[in-house]
């Protein structure tokens, strides 16, 4: 556990500082949540303005009965990302699996959540299991000989450019095995003002949420950078199909992070986020690309996000 959490912090100051210094400054978008960005993004999914949340729940109320009868009974339910308090408790009161199995990188939100889905699910085996699922880990013994469904909802594949979302997708096939199936929540293209809203609240949530960033980068990296000087903003890049979330500083800035200097010319910008947006093709290319076949999508009625099952085809001669 202490080796887990060291490995983090080196990370964490690894990727700050490599990114820091990038030609284009960035900072994975994994570093946002803290204990206090996780919270802060908990009221982002209740802000009117941001729909996906709600949107995908909406969809989960519908859909349930027919994932339940397309999911093998006594499945392996494996999520990649802590189970949110909401969306799983649906998923697995639905398909009743043998075990599920969340897979996420912030250990105390993933033990927490863990407990409170094991005394709702007393039945269910709930084996949490703490790593970064974007990189190589295995799952706990034991389970190999029944059926597994991955759980990605809530449009997280949007967090990575196309090209890791596919080595993403490729990374599930492969720890999942042929034969698996894949529940996986993607946001849809729409218009900008809509998206805009969604990523720049008139609450200010949002704002927070990003900023929230730099404080923890001074907290655990011992950093010195004046938080005021940058502000959040929400870009549409519709050639990339993504809402880019920035921290734009507002006036000439220099700092500190672990003992290497930094200056920012007002205006310059840190980009923290990406979230891709797919039409309904370039949704189902995209798991295709990564290895999954889909068996089904939904949507809800105004089509604003998507929900689509899919599966792991065993590999076979093609034309
Ligand atoms: C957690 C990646 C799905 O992209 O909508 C929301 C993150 N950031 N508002 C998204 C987020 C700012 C969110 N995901």
């Amino acid at each position: 556990m202490l080796a887990t959490l060291d490995q983090q912090a080196r990370q964490f100051r690894d990727d700050v500082l490599a990114g820091l210094s990038a030609p284009i400054p960035a900072v994975p978008a994994r570093w946002l949540y803290d204990q206090r960005g996780s919270e802060l993004f908990d009221r982002i999914t209740r802000l009117p303005a941001y729909y996906p949340t709600r949107t995908e729940m909406g969809i989960f109320d519908e859909i349930m009965p027919e994932v339940a009868a397309r999911v093998p009974k006594g499945a392996v339910v494996v999520e990649f990302g802590a189970g949110s308090q909401t969306k799983t408790p649906i998923l697995l009161e639905a398909v009743s699996p043998a075990a599920y199995i969340p897979v996420d990188i912030s250990g105390d939100y993933l033990e927490q959540s863990a407990v409170e889905l094991q005394r709702l699910f007393p039945r269910i085996e709930v084996v949490p299991v703490v790593a970064d699922f974007a990189r190589p880990f295995t799952l706990p013994g034991g389970f190999a000989h029944l059926p597994r469904l991955g759980f990605f909802p809530g449009s997280t594949i949007g967090n990575f450019v196309p090209w890791s979302a596919a080595d993403l997708l490729r990374h599930f096939r492969a720890l999942l095995g042929a034969g698996s199936q894949l529940l996986i929540g993607m946001d849809r293209v729409k218009p900008v003002e809509r998206l805009i809203a969604a990523y720049d609240d008139p609450e200010g949530v949002t704002a927070q949420f990003t900023l929230n960033l730099l404080t923890r980068i001074n907290r655990e990296l011992d950093g010195d950078i004046p938080v005021d000087a940058f502000r959040h903003e929400a870009r549409w890049n519709d050639m990339l199909s993504r809402i880019e979330i920035h921290l734009v500083a507002k006036r000439d800035v220099a700092f500190i992070v672990a003992d290497h200097s930094f200056a920012f010319a007002k205006g310059a910008s840190i980009h923290v986020e990406n979230s891709h947006k797919y039409d309904p093709r370039g949704a189902r290319v995209l798991l295709l690309a990564g290895g999954w076949t889909p068996l089904v999508e939904w949507s809800d009625a105004a089509g604003d996000f998507a929900e689509i099952l899919a599966i792991a085809e065993p590999e076979r001669f093609a034309p």
